[in-house]
């Protein structure tokens, strides 16, 4: 049985509470999917509410710590080393369309580096959560990245760009999978990036890539990486994925390998 820290508990504790507001909210999608107005504006409200579910939870339990959220952004506190970075719905296009694969991303990031974090998904009430230096776990189990060591046994999760991206973007992508297809027993696009890397840190994916991603969609998902012990980096092998939005994430042997074909593909 695991013992949470103080710290983890109160990450858990929002992300469920915000958790079960998301589940009675999605109930209510599936009825509207079939309305002639649709879900939209209910969706953009049932986020907002989750966002507000979470701040105030963790506003109570840790009143000065400042806050960077997907809906309100960066909101100060007087204690400036502490930040939660937190994503309401990671999934919103899945949540709206009534596909069960939707999540809650709390981190915290303490004078720069990310110390914990906590990856909720509601409908099959997984928690994966991890802190720094006491690994990962899902519910109570310890987490492991993939021990698979070859290309073509493995399985890669990504992002595909949509409407919202460039052309160059969706060009570039295009050149990536076409590589990965060719090398790999497959590639998954699942829509919710926080839970591919909460899946990559519990050992069902070899790897992730993505490009154009906020540090909301995977702050916690740094945390379970490296404390499950996988490794992760940008596009150009440098730590600053918070940054560039760029992610490459795998085991220790496949990371490499997966961030090399991509830098190829990209010439
Ligand atoms: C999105 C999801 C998706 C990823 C997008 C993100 P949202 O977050 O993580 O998998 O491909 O780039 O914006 O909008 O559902 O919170
Ligand atoms: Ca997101
Ligand atoms: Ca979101």
């Amino acid at each position: 049985m695991n013992q949470y820290s103080p710290l983890i508990n109160v990450m858990i504790g929002a992300a469920h509470k915000a958790g079960r507001n998301l589940i009675r909210d999605f109930g209510e999608v599936e009825h509207l999917q079939v309305s002639l107005k649709g879900p939209g504006d209910f969706v953009t409200k049932a986020d907002k509410k989750s966002e507000k579910i979470i701040f105030e939870e963790l506003r109570k339990a840790r009143p000065h710590y400042c806050f960077l959220m997907e809906e309100n952004g960066e909101i100060p506190g007087n204690d400036t080393s502490n930040k939660w970075i937190v994503d309401p719905l990671d999934g919103t296009t899945n949540f709206l369309h009534g596909i069960p694969q939707f999540a809650v991303s709390i981190a915290l990031e303490r004078d720069g580096v990310l110390i914990a974090g906590v990856i909720y998904e509601p409908i099959t009430d997984q928690t994966f959560w991890a802190e720094q230096g006491k690994g990962a776990f899902l519910n109570n189990r310890r987490l492991r990245v993939s021990a698979r060591r070859n290309l073509n046994e493995s399985l890669f999760s990504t992002g595909i760009p949509f409407i919202a991206h460039s052309d160059k973007a969706k060009a570039l992508f295009q050149k990536e999978l076409e590589a990965i297809m060719a090398v790999s027993a497959g590639v998954r696009r699942f829509g919710a990036a926080a839970l591919d890397l909460a899946w990559v840190a519990a050992g069902r994916y070899e790897g992730f890539w993505e490009a154009g991603l906020k540090p909301w969609d995977i702050a916690a998902g740094i945390v379970l990486i490296r404390e499950a012990g996988g490794f992760i980096s940008d596009i150009n092998g440098k730590p600053h994925m918070m940054k560039s939005g760029t992610i490459v994430a795998g085991n220790d042997i496949l990371q490499p390998e997966l961030l090399s074909i991509l830098q190829k593909s990209a010439k």
